[in-house]
């Protein structure tokens, strides 16, 4: 069991252009509130931190669809987003947001420390700019081929697909996302980050320091990054929404949305300490504070690298303790994803399912994408629900409570002697707080949740098989004894439940009048209630989801899918004239795929050899997800032969082969099938 210790436990803040889904939830938000209520449970002074972040191109960019201005966006989610939480029980200390005043002080002083120690360079460089929309590119605002993996929308500072950090003119083929336009080099300053210079302190402290027992998927994705060689990087933009840069010589720039966010942990503390007359600088400065970011996979580098040098640069504060980040949760098969409205609002489910709330989060855990990315289903959803929850837990209690009020009035009765049926079952329940207790501790939520419900099966077993229904019938001290034992469990249950459940922990707690048992009493005390306690009558903890619900939930995921192929159907509109010159230029031919494999370590990827009639070339190509190697090798296609050739992880590629998608998004070749076309023969 932990010792007693202080804590700061961060929540990536979310960000205000969208409502939160279950993806957020079972990602972030209910792993960090378990690990905060069971700290708090056991004694821990615990400051836990979250609030809205309101910077970034998401933003003025979802206002602009609106039609409205970023003010009214942020106000808008800041506020629903903030309910969502409160409504599922996260148990935030603060929740601030990255517009409040406060942060845009503590962020500003935090560059213009870093500023007057030197800590950046300064540097006019040529950057992507927008020769339509008269704006430079960075971010959100420009999409290109990631030169690491491929995938063909990586953003500027980000590819989502293989979660790769990136500048903006590392991108291949990069598009403005404000204008479509192809982008043009402009000069303009900037203040870096310079990253390598970090490189030792992140290898001393990851590497080589005690990081090994953070969850591989994270250690993994640092130490390739810190392998591959870090590059400065800017953390100023060119943009007219977020902080000022605070700095001479700056006008007309802000600071990077990555930058400042993760500082609003900092400012979100200090307004939670300013409030709560506490003082804030010992949960970030005090050598003892364990610092924990949850967080998704997608911020990895950002809490991982690069906050943690920013942290190290200004030279006052704490470096994290673990950040378990989390894969992601898909949603019946596919990718939660806010712009195809394929999700499950947590506003939405509460007016489905409004006194639900732990019944989600049981399910999130139980199913949590803690190792690798996770389905949720309606079914399982429903299943879990019903055969656990309602079948194992809430039947245990329904019939403790029950049993309890008809023979004894609601009184606890005095046990006779234990037999050594009741002694191992107390046993056995005196052990699940350390077994729970090392589960969270080791961020494994699934596991500790699957623990707790083992408490329930524990009690469950132990009526069916004493059966004190029957009992009472013959051997009334024998039926006390049962009785007594069977509401430990039920107590030790409503303590232990509470970091999980805690909507049904605080009934339970209610119905069995237990406000003071603690967590350790629960593997220490002989008795948790005793003989001569008055519980309370019983109210039901679960009840059962019926077909029908779950029907009405898919019903809704399916009009959502239709209206989303309604949509793709639309046509893309002809783009601008080609002269007769432009197409000569494509050198277009029939080639012959003749060997075909998968390039090592990727989804999307297959390393082909093409016979072009020309030469036989290797082409990467990313259709693996749509094509194994046997199923194209012999296949005719149409290939650009000379496209300048570009390198995929290694792998050069000479050429494209064309293609076309389904309206279902699967891809086809355009492939000349006559018999008697050869390889190189010309397109035209
Ligand atoms: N808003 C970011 C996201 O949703 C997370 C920010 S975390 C913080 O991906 F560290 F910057 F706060
Ligand atoms: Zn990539």
């Amino acid at each position: 069991m932990s010792t007693t210790g202080r804590y700061t436990i961060t929540a990536a803040l979310p960000y205000t252009n969208g409502p939160i889904h279950i993806g957020h939830l079972a990602g972030v938000y209910v792993p960090a509130d378990i690990y905060s209520r069971y700290l708090r449970i056991t004694g821990n002074d615990v400051a836990f931190i979250c609030g809205s972040d309101e910077h970034g191109a998401a933003i003025p960019m979802r206002a602009k669809k609106e039609g409205v201005s970023p003010k009214v966006i942020i106000d808008k989610y800041h506020a629903i987003i903030k309910k969502s939480f409160s409504d599922f029980g996260i148990s935030f200390d603060n929740y601030s947001r990255t517009s409040a005043p406060i942060h845009h002080e503590t962020a500003s002083e935090f560059f213009k420390k870093m500023y007057e120690d030197d800590k950046f360079i300064e540097e006019t460089s040529e950057q992507l700019y927008d020769p339509e929309a008269n704006q430079f590119l960075a971010d959100r605002f420009v999409t290109g081929t990631c030169p690491k993996c491929g995938h063909e929308e990586a953003y500027g500072d980000q590819c989502e697909k293989c979660g790769s950090s990136l500048n903006a003119t590392d991108l291949i083929n990069p598009k403005s996302t404000i204008s479509g336009a192809k982008p043009v080099l402009k000069q303009t300053k900037h203040w870096f980050l310079p990253l390598d210079q970090y490189e030792d302190f992140l290898k001393e402290w990851i590497l080589k320091g005690h990081k090994k027992d953070w969850k591989p998927n994270v250690y993994g994705q640092i130490k390739s990054w810190i392998d591959d060689g870090l590059r400065p990087r800017a953390v100023t933009r060119d943009l007219d929404w977020g902080i000022p840069v605070p700095v001479e010589g700056a006008e007309g720039k802000v600071l990077y949305v990555w930058f400042d966010a993760p500082i609003g942990y900092i400012s979100s503390t200090k307004e939670w300490a300013a409030r709560e007359g506490k003082d804030w600088e010992p949960y970030w400065k005090d050598k003892d504070t364990k610092l924990v970011h949850f967080i998704g996979k997608d911020n990895i580098v950002f809490h991982c690298i690069i906050f943690p040098s920013m942290l190290k640069a200004e030279g006052s504060y704490v470096l994290p303790e673990n950040v378990p980040a989390n894969e992601f949760l898909n949603l019946e098969g596919n990718k939660l994803s806010t712009s195809k409205n394929w999700a499950v609002w947590l506003h939405e489910y509460l007016e489905e399912f409004p006194d639900k709330q732990d019944v989600l989060r049981y399910v999130l855990t139980a199913n949590a994408p803690e190792t690798k990315d996770n389905d949720f289903t309606w079914k399982d959803f429903q299943a879990r629900n019903n055969n656990e929850l309602v079948a194992i837990f809430g039947n245990f209690i329904n019939r403790v409570v029950v049993l309890t009020h008809k023979y004894y009035n609601g009184i606890i009765p005095t046990p006779d002697t234990f037999s050594e049926v009741d002694e191992q079952t107390l046993k056995e329940l005196r052990a699940y707080p350390a077994v729970i207790s090392s589960s969270i501790e080791r961020y494994r939520f699934r596991e500790a949740s699957q623990e707790l419900m083992n408490v329930a099966r524990l009690g469950n077993k132990y009526l069916a098989d004493e059966e004190p229904w029957k009992l009472i019938k013959t051997d009334e001290a024998r039926t006390k004894t049962v009785m007594y034992v069977a509401l430990q469990i039920a107590s030790a249950l409503a303590t232990l439940s509470e970091p999980f459940l805690p909507f049904t922990s605080s009934k339970l707690k209610h119905i069995l009048d237990q406000s003071a048992i603690q967590w350790n009493d629960v593997a220490k005390k002989e008795v948790l209630l005793s003989e001569g306690h008055q519980i309370q009558k019983g109210e039901l903890l679960f009840s059962k989801i019926e077909d029908s619900d779950i029907q009405k939930q898919l019903d809704k995921l399916e009009a959502t899918k239709k209206a989303n192929e309604a949509e793709n159907k639309a046509v893309e509109p002809q783009k601008d004239t080609a002269t007769f010159d432009d197409f000569t230029k494509l050198d277009l031919r029939v080639g012959i795929i003749v060997e075909a494999e998968k390039m090592p370590k990727t989804k999307k990827l297959l390393v082909l050899k093409v016979d072009t009639g020309i030469n036989t070339r290797t082409i990467v190509s990313g259709i693996a997800e749509h094509f194994t190697p046997e199923e194209v090798i012999g296949k005719k296609v149409t290939v650009l032969v000379n496209l300048a050739p570009r390198k995929l992880r290694g792998v050069e590629s000479e050429g494209m082969i064309l293609m076309t998608e389904t309206p279902q998004g699967k891809l086809v070749f355009l492939n000349p099938d006559e018999d008697d076309v050869n390889a190189g023969a010309v397109i035209s």
